[in-house]
């Protein structure tokens, strides 16, 4: 016997489901499109916000039952994703770059280069378009990590990115010798490190990555301030100094009226053979950060020889150790990355 609901009745029983991210119904977030009821059997195709949504299996079983409870056969979910873009951004003309994420730290060698390079290979690897920009003028290394060493030629007056991984790159140090000690700081620099957003074919991003370099000094405030981030990440360890310095970090996002996505602690521990955790630069730093500064802590990354070994051999852990539990940690925090993304872009469609 067949049961009599309509496409209404399957709205409404969506309308029940919240984005436990976002925290509002499906069908206010217009998740829910292309409903088809046949035969007691209904389909529609659920549009999440990121490809690399954390909660994807979950929304996707809390929407099933809520359409089953109707009474129905059966229910065919297609998943998909269209990635908002940052309003700012969209006003941009001939720039199809959707979101701009900054990984920063106030400290040196924190693991910046590290985490922007396995986060946007994580990304791409969940479907999402990426570049990654390498704006570190002092010392430019993601190329290295990423195992680049030169650029497409130039088509059409314009710069192209070399393509690895997966994902887009743009690096200084592809563009100068790298024998020659980089003299070219200053205004001149960030009005390259401008181009490189602009002038770049880029084509289509959902995430355009930006390794920034070291600091919270002037070079990073005017390079903070000629690409329009969407938001940032900050970087740090568990020790005390170098919390301090990704404070400043942030107090600087902050006084830009910049976002800030989150904490990563870097080097949180050595797993030691007998399975125990040595916390050779302290702990806690990192969630105490955050939580002094209100923001989501987005996940611990452990010392591992693995993920430096990726990095000098130019292929990023995340590519080729699935199995290792570090690719794991890089890629849940890319999904908590690309879900901050979501919640901000949900907030300033609210806000106007
Ligand atoms: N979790 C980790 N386990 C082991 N080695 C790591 C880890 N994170 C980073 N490294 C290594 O530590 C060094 C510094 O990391 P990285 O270059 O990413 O830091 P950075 O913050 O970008 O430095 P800089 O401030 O100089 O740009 C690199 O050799 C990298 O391979
Ligand atoms: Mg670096």
């Amino acid at each position: 016997m067949s049961i009599n609901i309509t496409e209404k009745d399957v709205l409404n029983a969506l309308d029940q489901v919240e984005d436990p991210e976002l925290h509002a119904s499906l069908v206010s977030l217009h998740m829910v499109q292309n409903i088809v009821l046949k035969d007691d059997r209904v389909s529609f195709d659920l549009i999440l916000t990121t490809p690399a949504c954390p909660l994807k299996n979950e929304i996707e079983s809390s929407a099933r039952e809520a359409v089953m409870a109707l009474g129905v056969k059966d229910v065919s979910i297609q998943m998909k994703s269209v990635i908002r873009e940052d309003p700012r951004l969209k006003n941009r003309e001939g720039l199809r770059i959707k979101n701009i994420i900054a990984i920063a730290s106030g400290k040196g060698g924190v693991g910046k280069s590290t985490l922007a390079v396995n986060m946007a290979v994580a990304l791409g690897q969940s479907g999402a378009k990426v570049g990654l920009l390498d704006a570190d003028i002092y010392g430019p290394n993601t190329h290295t990590m990423l195992g680049v060493d030169h650029i497409p030629a130039p088509q059409n007056g314009r710069i192209i990115p070399a393509e690895k991984s997966g994902i887009k790159l743009i690096s200084i140090g592809l563009l100068v010798d790298p024998k020659q000690p980089l003299i070219w700081r200053g205004p001149m620099l960030h009005s390259a490190i401008k181009q490189f957003v602009m002038d770049v074919e880029w084509g289509e991003l959902d995430y355009l990555i930006v390794d920034l370099p070291p600091g919270t000094g002037d070079a990073q405030i005017s390079l903070s301030q000629v690409i329009d981030i969407t938001a940032a990440v900050i970087v740090t360890l568990p020790q005390n100094v170098s919390v301090d310095d990704a404070r400043r970090a942030a107090n600087m996002f902050t006084q830009l009226s910049i976002p800030i996505l989150g904490i990563v602690e870097n080097m949180s521990y050595l797993k030691m053979p007998d399975g125990t955790h040595n916390a050779i630069f302290g702990e806690g730093g990192g969630v105490k950060l955050a939580e002094e500064l209100g923001v989501p802590f987005l996940g611990e990354i452990p010392i591992d020889a693995e993920i430096r070994e990726g990095g000098d051999k130019g292929i990023p852990i995340v590519k080729n150790k699935q199995d290792n539990a570090s690719t794991q940690l890089f890629k849940a925090l890319s999904c908590q990355v690309a879900a901050g993304i979501s919640r901000l872009s949900h907030q300033d469609s609210h806000t106007g």
